[in-house]
This record gives structure tokens, sequence and C-alpha cells, in this order.
């Protein structure tokens, strides 16, 4: 408790270093022994998920590059490999709804629809995991998924048997048509205990608490039990209003921020950049947001057809390491004063990451001062910091001593994304 009170804002250089580092073990001690047990998602999970770009199109006769199916995910697998984006961290090629056929079969099973996916799920996991990528599928906890299909209530065991045997590696699991909390939560659970008594290694997506919400505060610690991310508020769309929805609720949920570490995190959703709703300002809020939340990295686009400006910004390899970062410590909102955002993550070897946004949506860039003592505790920057500018471009700011003031100018609706390194060692050489 004596650490706690240390951490406050006014914190002073008494309040050393080690009282920080013996909190962060402590509260770690105490969270990472309670993830899902499966050795899965130690840093949020990046990679493509179809949803948001692609929805639930199934007119192949009329639209055959756009619909769901096999040849999209073969066309995106091959290109995750051939562009760079495997190499940074893109890993999951993710199937959302409407890839299943209308029916299960005489066996009950589930399968995917034989005109658009031909060669069925086996084959696709076959040919994704040919290009050094994982494969993730989608079903839902009620009886319908969220566009109609089968739903997994009454078949979870069949089901998560189902996925294992065509091996599928992720499973995003929704919840439309479920009728009580009760299912919702049971449903859950079994689903988790299903997936691992396959004996495959498979990353368990939910949106339990998303649909939680609306009837009770959901129990994060029982959640982080059973998944390894977890939705929590409405799907994202291609607008800064939808992004800024995410982002204000976030902000307001201190409740879910310790909750998130290695093997269980708080999804706000895909990410929308390269696509048409965000200008290139919000598109890097958003990118710089998604690291400092250590969300999940699932992009929806189209990634035969992107620009080099999204395309560097959602490769960025700084922005993905402060997202990456193993300490696996979430960010929070700091302060909101005359429509300015500071955001903070603390990082390892005692770096933090700063996100400052500008929400005004009128005038130029905005000047913004902020001493650097009120930042990362009051100990990044104590007795000195490197201070880097990771986004909207690099630039090596410098030193700043513990009385420093920090200067930046903040576009409209764009973020600064800084990296505050411990620079004593540095300093004293
Ligand atoms: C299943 O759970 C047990 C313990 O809860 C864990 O040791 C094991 O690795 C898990 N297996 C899989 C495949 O997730
Ligand atoms: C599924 O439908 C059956 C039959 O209507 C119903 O009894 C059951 O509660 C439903 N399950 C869910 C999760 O809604
Ligand atoms: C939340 O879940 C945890 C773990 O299952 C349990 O120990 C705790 O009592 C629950 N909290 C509430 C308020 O129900
Ligand atoms: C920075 O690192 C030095 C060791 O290189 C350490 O003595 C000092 O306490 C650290 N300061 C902060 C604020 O982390």
């Amino acid at each position: 408790m004596t650490a706690k009170r240390c951490l406050g804002r006014r914190s002073r250089p008494l309040c050393s270093v080690l009282a920080v580092r013996f909190l962060a073990l402590v509260l770690w001690g105490v969270l990472g022994a309670r993830a899902l047990d499966n050795g899965l998602a130690k840093t949020p999970i990046m990679g493509w998920l179809h949803w948001e770009r692609f929805m639930c199109n199934v007119d192949c006769q009329e639209e055959p590059e756009s619909c769901i199916s096999e040849k999209l995910f073969m066309q995106m697998a091959d290109l995750m490999d051939s562009d760079g984006w495997k190499h940074v961290g893109y890993e999951y090629l993710c199937i959302d709804d409407c890839w299943m056929a209308t029916q299960r079969d005489n066996d009950g099973r589930l399968q995917a629809d034989p005109k658009r996916f031909p060669g069925g799920i086996r084959r696709l996991a076959d040919y994704v995991h040919s290009k050094g990528l994982k494969l993730g599928i989608y079903a839902d906890v009620g009886n319908k998924t969220c566009a109609g299909f089968p739903g997994s209530f009454g078949y979870y065991d069949i089901d998560a048997q189902t996925f294992a045997d065509w091996g599928v590696d992720l499973l995003k699991f929704d919840g439309c048509y479920c009728d009580s909390v009760a299912h919702l939560a049971d449903g859950y659970k079994r689903m988790s205990l299903a997936l691992n008594r396959t004996g495959r290694s498979i990353v368990y997506s939910c949106e339990w608490p998303l649909y939680m919400w609306p009837f009770q505060k959901p129990n994060y610690t029982e959640i982080r039990e059973y998944c390894n991310y977890w939705r929590n508020f409405a799907d994202i769309y291609d607008s800064w209003q939808s992004v800024k929805n995410i982002l204000d609720w976030t902000s307001n949920q201190k409740g879910i921020i310790d909750v998130a570490g290695p093997g269980g995190w708080n999804d706000p959703d895909m990410l929308v950049i390269g696509n048409f709703g965000l200008s290139w300002d919000q598109q890097i809020t958003q990118m710089a947001l998604w690291a400092i939340m250590a969300a999940p990295l699932l992009m929806s686009n189209d990634l035969r057809n992107i620009s080099p400006q999204a395309k560097a910004l959602l490769q960025n390899k700084d922005v993905i390491a402060i997202n990456q970062d193993p300490l696996g410590k979430q960010g929070y909102r700091l302060r909101k004063e005359d429509n300015i955002e500071v955001w903070e993550r603390p990082l390892s070897n005692l770096a933090w990451a700063v996100a400052m946004v500008n929400l005004q949506e009128s005038g130029g860039p905005r000047s913004y001062s902020t001493l650097v003592t009120s930042l990362g505790k009051g100990v990044a920057c104590n007795p000195a910091c490197l201070i880097t500018q990771l986004l909207p471009v690099k630039s090596k700011l410098g030193f700043y001593t513990w009385t420093s003031v920090l200067k930046t100018r903040i576009n409209p609706t764009g973020t600064i994304l800084l990296l505050l390194e411990n620079a004593s060692h540095t300093h004293l050489n």
C-alpha cells in the first residue's frame, strides 16, 4: 500500500524505482498466474481479420474478388508472406462470420460453404501453414452466428474437435443468439475447456464481456481465466467517430486496465488503417493508441490494394515494439485538458510510451507543453530521459531532465507518439 501511495502523480524522487518495480512484480505475480493456461498470446496477437472490410459478402458471382471465399484468404496469405507483413509479426489470418454452409453435416459437424470453400478448411489451413502463418476461424456461443449460420450451442465439444482436426490455430467466438447471461457465461467457459481437451494450441478470442455489459458488470478476473483476449465494446467501423467512441469508452474504464497482461488482453477491435474512412492523422491516432492499449493488432483491410503510406504505418517496427512490449502492461489515459489527451504505457527496461492526441476538430496544429515530471509516474525522466518521437515521423528529440518542459505540436485528430527511455546510463557516459 505504501508503494501504491508513492505512485501518485506528485511522487517525489525519494519514491524509488525499486518500489515501482516491486509493485509491478507483485501485481504480475497475482494476475499472471490467472491467465488462461494455454501458453498463447504472451503478447497481443497480430494478424488480419476479414470482418470490417469484407463483412458478409457471399455473392461470388457478382463480386468474385471480395466475397468470403478460400480464394480471398489464399490471396491474403500470399501477401502476408510476400509483402513483409509476416516479417514484422502479423501472423494470424482470421476468418470471421459467413464461412459456413447453412447446415451441419450428417455427423453434426460444421462444414464450410462448398461453393465458396471447395477445398474445405483443412486444405486452407494447410495452405496458410505452408506460408508460415496461422489460421483463425469463427463460431458463436448461441444458437446461430450473428449472420444466421449454425451456432455452437449444444455442439461445443464437436466444434472444438472439428477445428482442431482441421488444424485451426485461433477461434473467435461470438455471442449472438444467446438467450441468457447464464448460457453466455457457461458457453464461453465450456468452449474454452473443450478447446483445451483437443490438445491443440488454439488462441481463444471471446466477446463475453461485450454481451454481458447490458445485463451486469463482467467479472474480468474470471474472463481472463478462460480467454486470450476479449471484446468489450461495439464493432469498429471505418470512421473517426467509431475510433473516438472506442477510445472514449476505454479511457473511462479504469477497471479493465490492470486485467490485461501476458496471456489475456482487452480487444478494442480491428485496425481499419488502409481503408476509406480515416484521414492520415486519424490512422496515426489509431495505430499509436492501439499500441498504448496493448491491443491485438488485427488489420481489416485489402492487402491487395493498400497505399504505401498505410502499409508503412502498419509495419512500423518501433510502434509494433511498443504494442508487443514483453512487460505486457496496458496503457491508460493520464489526463485530458482542453481537448488534448495524454495517454501513457509503462514498458520494459523502465521505458515509457506516451501518446498526445489532439481531439479538437477545427483549426490547425496546436502547441502543447508538458512538464516531463508529469509523465511516467514521475520516474520516467528521473533524473533524465532520452525522448524519441516515433509518430507521425521518427525524430530524436534528445535528453530531458526532471525539470524540463517538452513542447509538441499536434495536428487536429492526430497524435504524437513518444518513447521515453531511462537516460542515466548514457547520461553518465
Ligand atoms: C490445458 O490446460 C492445462 C492446465 O489447465 C494446461 O497445462 C495445458 O497446457 C492446456 N492445454 C492446451 C492444449 O491448451
Ligand atoms: C437455443 O434454442 C433452444 C430451443 O429454442 C433453447 O432451449 C436454448 O436455450 C437456446 N440456447 C441459447 C444459448 O440461446
Ligand atoms: C470473479 O471471479 C473470480 C475468479 O473466478 C472469483 O474469485 C471472484 O469471486 C469473482 N468476483 C465476483 C465479484 O464475483
Ligand atoms: C535509470 O537507470 C539507472 C542505471 O543505469 C538507475 O540507477 C536509475 O535509477 C534509473 N532511473 C530511473 C528513473 O529508472
